[in-house]
């Protein structure tokens, strides 16, 4: 088991599969040229498992795959079917494009839930945003998935004048479709441009969808991320995930291993330990994991806290988002 000394005990990993994405949304990726990982500092697909296998036999129960894209690494079917083998709950947060291509794996595989990001209903702006002309492949990709029986979750970044005239059509959509929209407050990560004038909090955007909707709170679980609600008589949900306004330390259960092999013990933690390093050279992984667990700080979300608003510079010394997966 790997518990904190706050407690908490980690069970979730999301573990990082590629630095490299076939979208370059702005809010993720540094407009600045990005340095892509040397291939020779990736995790191989071999040691990906070996370490998987590391965290599920200190009490690992769910593993998130992400990116960059994660279905972008030309091995995902290998890796995803080594990974079912073991009693984990796998799933995987995509972008969307290539899902058509590995819907029999994820079937074969059993995983029962995917999260697609997707940030605006309109093709223009999709565009803009991703800087790809693809929107109506990964709506049709979503359909796929829903229409394959999986639960499907829609992470929507939001961003302050971009989503405001959005987040009813995404409330909509929930009336006919089974799924579940979430929406993001933008975090702030090296590169992003993040401004807390950029940031739309989670209970403007509830006002908002209030204006149109009646709208029920559903119970949420020990470690959601985000706060569930829905319309009545709507066959999906909505919700926010709060970190900027509110954040979910108190019941982290999440850690991060990066494509290049480092454990991360916070989305904002700036401590990474070399796991892979450690792997290549035959040392003790579990003494490592634990020692990371055991620096985990109480909380780094929850930036709008004014005192945490000064450490902000400091914080976005951080990797970008692209490099740590989420
Ligand atoms: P579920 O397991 O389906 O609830 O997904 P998830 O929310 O854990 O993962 P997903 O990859 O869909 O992430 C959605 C958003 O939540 C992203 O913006 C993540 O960065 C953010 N998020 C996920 N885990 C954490 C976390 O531990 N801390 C914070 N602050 N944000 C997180
Ligand atoms: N703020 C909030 N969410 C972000 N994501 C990527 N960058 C940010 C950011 N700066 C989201 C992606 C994806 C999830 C893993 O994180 O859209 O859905
Ligand atoms: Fe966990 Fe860090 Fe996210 Fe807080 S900010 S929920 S401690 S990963």
């Amino acid at each position: 088991m790997l518990q904190d000394s706050f407690g908490r005990i980690h069970d979730y990993l999301r573990i990082s599969l590629t630095d490299h994405c076939n979208f370059r949304c702005t809010y993720c990726m540094p407009q600045e040229e990005m340095e892509w990982m040397p291939q020779s500092k990736l995790m191989s697909q071999e040691e990906i498992i070996q370490l998987a296998e590391t965290f599920i036999r200190l009490g690992v129960k769910k593993i998130r795959l992400t990116g960059g894209e994660p279905l972008v690494r030309k091995e995902f079917d290998w890796i995803l079917e080594k990974l079912s083998a073991h009693p984990v709950e796998l799933t995987l947060t995509t972008n969307g494009i290539l899902i058509h291509k590995h819907i029999q794996a994820l079937k074969n595989a059993g995983v029962r839930s995917v999260n697609v990001s997707l940030d605006t209903l309109n093709r223009e702006k999709f565009k803009k945003l991703t800087r790809r002309d693809q929107y109506d492949q990964v709506w049709e990709n979503i359909l796929l998935l829903l229409q394959e029986g999986f639960r499907v979750k829609v992470n929507s970044v939001a961003l302050h004048g971009l989503i405001e005239d959005e987040i009813c059509d995404f409330v909509q959509l929930t009336e006919k479709l089974p799924l579940h929209v979430r929406f993001i407050e933008f975090m702030p990560f090296q590169g992003n441009h993040w401004e807390s004038k950029k940031v739309i909090t989670a209970a403007q955007m509830l006002d908002l969808v209030k204006e149109k909707f009646e709208v029920v709170k559903l119970e949420d679980k020990k470690h959601d991320t985000a706060k569930k609600y829905k319309v009545e008589g709507f066959e999906g949900t909505f919700a926010f995930i709060t970190t900027m306004s509110e954040h979910f330390c108190g019941s982290c259960n999440r850690m991060r291993l990066t494509a290049d092999g480092k454990i991360k013990n916070c989305l904002f933690g700036k401590e990474e330990l070399d796991l892979l390093g450690a792997l290549r050279k035959g040392e003790d992984l579990e003494s490592i994991i634990r020692l990371s667990v055991s620096r985990k700080h109480a909380v780094l979300g929850g930036q709008f806290d004014p005192d945490y608003l000064k450490a902000i510079p400091e914080q976005i010394q951080n990797r970008s988002m692209i490099k740590i997966g989420g």
